[in-house]
C-alpha cells in the first residue's frame, strides 16, 4: 500500500495548535499567497436532479506544474454515486493523512490533511471533492512531504444536503499517477457530523466530549475528501487534545498518554469514508479480551467491561462462520447518552450508545450487530447508498446468527420475531417505493433509506435463499462473497449476479432468478416468503390474553421469569385503547415507571401516551432529556404528537432537550415536533 511521503520533522515545522486562518501550514518560506486566487464557483447542482452541472472556470490561476490552459474539463455529467459532488470518474483519493487541533472552546477541528490522489483521467485537470460547512484556507501541491506550491481552489454553490463542491486545479498527467495535495481547513460549530458535548452531558460531567457519526454522508462536515462509499482509503492522523483528555479512533488506538497532546493514529485497511471515525473526551479503557477492550468514561467503564464481557466469544462465532476476523483489534466506544444510534461500526471501535447498559447483557445483540459489519459493510461495502441493504440485511442476518451461536435458538427466535413485527409495523407505513430493497435515493437523503426494509427485510431475503439451498451452503456462500470482495465496495446487481452463479452450481434449479427480482425489486413482502414463525412467544400471548379478559390477575403472571425480549412482546402486543385504570394496575405490579432498562421504559412509555396515562409523564420527560437515541425517542414524540395536550407536552418537553440532542436528531424531531424543517 502506497502512502503519502511525509517528510520526517514536519510537525517541527507545522505548530497546529496555533494555527488560525492566514498561517500557512508549509516550511520553508515556499508559501505563494500572492498568486493563490480563487476560481469562480464552479458547480451548481441540485439534490433535486442528482445530476451537477459543470462550468468550466474562466479564471487562470497559478495551478502547480505551470499555467492550466483554462479548458478543465467537464466535472461530472451523470455521477456514479447521486450523493457524491466529487468526479469519482477521474480521481481516487487512496490514502488521508490527518493533522488537526481538537478545540473545545471554539468547537470546532482544524489543522489540514493530505489527500494522496490517483488519477484515472489523463485529461482533468480539476479534483472536485465533497466539502460540508468546512472552512478551507489554503491548498497546496505537496512533494516528499512539502507543500511545494498553492493549488488554486474554488468551492461551488451549496447543493442542499450534499454540501459544496470544492474543486482544486490540479496538472493534467498519466492515468496511474498518483500525486498529493494539502488543504487547510476548520470545521464549523454546526457541523452535521460532529457533537460538541458540555461537560453536563457527560457522564463524569467535569470534561467535554466531542464525537464524530459519519455514516451516511457527514465525513465532508469535518473532512475533505471523495465522500462516497465506492471509495475506500487508508489513513493516518495525528490529533492534538487539551490535557487530560484522551483521542481515539476507528484506527489503531496507543493506549498511552502521549506527553505532547498529539494522539497518532494509523489504519492500514482501505476504509469507505462513512467509517471515518474520532471521538475525545475523559476516556478510560479495560481489556475484556485479548483482542478487545472497552473504552468509556471513568464513571461507565466497569459496568461496559462487565455488559460486553462476551464481546470476543462473539467474534470467534463469526469467524467460525464466515471467516477471519480482518481488522487486528475490536474495541468498543461507550459514548454519552445523546449518541443518536444504538451502535455504528466504525472499524476496530465500534461507538455504542449507553442504552446498552442494562446490567444483564441483556442488548448485547447490538454488539453482535456491530461487530457482524466488521464482514458485512466494512469488508464489503455497499457501492451506493441505493445499496443500502448489502451493509444492513446481511448484518442483522449475521446478527441474528452470533446471537443464536451464544445465546440459543430460542433467543435468536425472540429476536427474529420482534424484527418481523417491526418490518410489518412499518411497511403499513411506507410507500411503495421505500418498500424495495434496492431503493431509489437520487435526489433523496441516504437516510430515507434507514428503515425495517433494509434491515429485516434485507435479512428474511436471505432466509428464503437459506430454506432453498440449506443453511451451510448459504453460510459458504457467504463467506465466499466476503472473501470474493474483501474491501471492495459492491451494488446489489453484483451480489444478484454472485448469488445467482453460486446456487446454480451448488443446487440447479433451487433460485429462481424472477423471485430474487421480487425481492430485489418490488415493494412489500413476496407471497412466498419464509416466515420464520415460532412459538416464543405464544405463551406471553396468552398471558397477556387472559390478564386483558380478566382471567387472571397480575400477580399470577410469571414474569419475574421473563427475558427482556418476553417484556417487550408483552408490552408492545397491548391492544389500543387500553384505560389508564389497566396501566395503573400494571405499574403498581411491576413498577414500570421506575424500569431501567432502556427498551423495557421505551415500550412502557409508548403505551403509556397511547392511553393518556398521565403518572407515566414524569418518567417521560426524565427519558426524553436524558436519552438521545433516535429509535428510542422518535416515536415518543411521535405518538404524544397525536393528540392535543400530548402536544404541548411534547413541545414543552422538546424545547428543553432539544439542545442536548445531536444534529442528527434535531433533524429528524425539528419537523415531527415544531412542524418545520430544520434550519
Ligand atoms: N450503521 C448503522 C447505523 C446507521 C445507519 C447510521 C444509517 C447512519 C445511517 C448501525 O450498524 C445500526 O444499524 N445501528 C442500529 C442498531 C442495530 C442493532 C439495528 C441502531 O442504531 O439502531
Ligand atoms: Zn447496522
Amino acid at each position: 500500500m502506497r502512502r503519502a511521503a511525509r517528510a520526517p520533522g514536519f510537525f517541527h515545522t507545522v505548530r497546529m495548535p496555533s494555527l488560525v486562518p492566514g498561517e500557512l501550514p508549509v516550511a520553508g518560506g515556499r508559501e505563494r499567497r500572492g498568486r493563490l486566487r480563487r476560481l469562480p464557483l464552479l458547480i451548481a447542482a441540485g439534490l433535486a436532479t442528482g445530476a451537477a452541472a459543470s462550468v468550466p472556470p474562466r479564471v487562470h490561476a497559478a495551478g502547480p506544474g505551470g499555467d492550466p490552459t483554462g479548458a478543465v474539463p467537464s466535472v461530472v455529467a451523470a455521477r456514479a454515486d447521486p450523493h457524491s459532488l466529487a468526479n469519482l470518474d477521474a480521481f481516487r483519493v487512496r490514502h488521508l493523512d490527518l493533522a488537526l487541533d481538537v478545540d473545545f472552546v471554539r468547537q470546532r477541528l482544524s489543522g489540514t490533511v493530505d489527500l494522496e490522489v490517483e488519477r484515472l483521467d489523463a485529461a482533468a485537470t480539476a479534483l472536485v471533492l465533497d466539502s460540508h460547512d468546512l472552512v478551507v484556507r489554503e491548498a497546496w501541491w505537496v512533494e516528499s512531504g512539502r507543500a511545494v506550491r498553492a493549488v488554486a481552489y474554488s468551492k461551488g454553490a451549496p447543493v442542499p444536503g450534499l454540501g459544496e463542491p470544492l474543486q482544486l486545479a490540479v496538472p493534467p498527467g498519466p492515468a496511474g499517477g498518483r500525486f498529493v495535495v494539502r488543504i487547510s481547513y476548520q470545521t464549523s460549530p454546526g457541523a452535521g457530523g460532529l457533537q460538541w458535548l458540555t461537560p453536563a452531558q457527560t457522564a463524569g460531567r467535569v470534561a467535554p466530549f466531542l464525537f464524530s457519526q459519519s455514516q451516511s454522508i457527514y465525513a465532508r462536515t469535518w473532512i475533505p475528501l471523495q465522500d462516497s462509499p465506492a471509495v475506500r482509503a487508508t489513513f493516518t492522523a495525528r490529533v492534538h487534545v487539551p490535557p487530560g483528555l484522551r483521542a481515539v479512533m476507528g484506527a489503531s488506538n496507543a493506549l498511552a498518554t502521549p506527553a505532547d497532546g498529539w494522539y497518532r493514529f494509523e489504519m492500514p485497511q482501505p476504509i469507505p469514508s462513512y467509517l471515518m471515525a474520532i471521538a475525545v473526551g475523559r476516556i478510560d479503557y479495560r481489556a475484556i479480551g485479548p483482542r478487545t477492550a472497552v473504552f468509556a468514561e471513568p464513571e461507565v467503564v466497569e459496568a461496559a467491561a462487565r455488559e460486553f464481557a462476551d464481546t470476543e466469544r462473539m467474534i470467534e462465532a463469526c469467524e467460525r462462520l464466515y471467516g477471519p476476523y480482518r481488522w487486528g483489534r475490536y474495541d468498543l466506544l461507550i459514548l454519552p447518552p445523546s449518541f443518536p444510534y444504538g451502535g455504528m461500526e466504525n472499524p476496530r471501535l465500534s461507538f455504542v450508545t449507553p442504552t446498552l447498559l442494562a446490567g444483564d447483557r441483556s442488548l448485547v445483540s447490538t454488539i453482535a450487530h456491530e461487530l457482524a459489519h466488521s464482514w458485512s459493510g466494512n469488508l464489503v461495502t455497499n457501492a451506493r447508498w441505493r445499496d443500502f441493504w448489502l451493509n444492513e440485511g446481511f448484518t442483522t442476518f449475521l446478527e441474528r446468527r452470533i446471537v443464536g451461536a451464544l445465546y440459543g435458538a430460542r433467543r435468536e427466535s425472540m429476536e427474529q420475531d420482534l424484527g418481523l413485527q417491526s418490518l410489518r409495523r412499518e411497511l403499513g407505513e411506507l410507500a411503495p417505493r421505500d418498500q424495495l430493497l434496492a431503493i431509489d435515493l437520487r435526489g433523496r437523503s441516504p437516510e430515507e433509506g434507514v428503515t425495517a426494509v433494509a434491515y429485516e427485510k434485507g435479512r428474511m431475503f436471505l432466509d428464503w435463499v437459506e430454506s432453498r439451498l440449506g443453511a451451510a451452503a448459504l453460510d459458504r456462500l457467504l463467506r465466499e462473497w466476503f472473501e470474493a470482495h474483501a474491501f471492495q465496495s459492491a451494488t446489489t446487481e453484483q451480489f444478484r449476479e454472485f448469488l445467482l452463479a453460486r446456487a446454480e452450481a451448488s443446487r440447479p434449479g433451487a433460485l429462481d432468478p424472477a423471485q430474487v427480482d421480487e425481492w430485489l425489486y418490488r415493494p412489500g413482502l413476496p407471497a412466498f416468503a419464509v416466515l420464520k414463525t415460532s412459538d416464543v412467544f405464544a405463551r406471553v400471548d396468552a398471558q397477556r390474553a387472559d390478564w386483558l379478559a380478566g382471567r387472571s390477575g397480575l400477580a399470577q403472571l410469571p414474569a419475574s421469569g421473563w427475558s427482556v425480549q418476553e417484556w417487550l412482546h408483552f408490552l408492545d402486543g397491548m391492544p389500543a385503547g387500553l384505560p389508564g385504570a389497566r396501566l395503573a394496575e400494571l405499574d403498581a405490579q411491576f413498577a414500570l415507571n421506575g424500569v431501567r432498562n432502556a427498551e423495557i421504559a421505551f415500550s412502557w412509555l409508548r403505551l403509556a401516551i397511547r392511553a393518556g396515562y398521565e403518572p407515566a409523564r414524569p418518567r417521560l420527560e426524565e427519558y426524553l432529556t436524558t436519552i438521545g437515541r433516535r429509535k428510542l425517542i422518535r416515536p415518543l414524540y411521535e405518538e404524544l404528537m397525536k393528540s392535543p395536550d400530548g402536544r404541548a407536552f411534547a413541545q414543552a418537553v422538546y424545547a428543553k432537550a432539544r439542545p442536548g440532542y445531536h444534529p442528527i436528531a434535531v433533524a429528524t424531531l425539528d419537523p415531527i415536533v415544531q412542524g418545520k424543517a430544520a434550519p
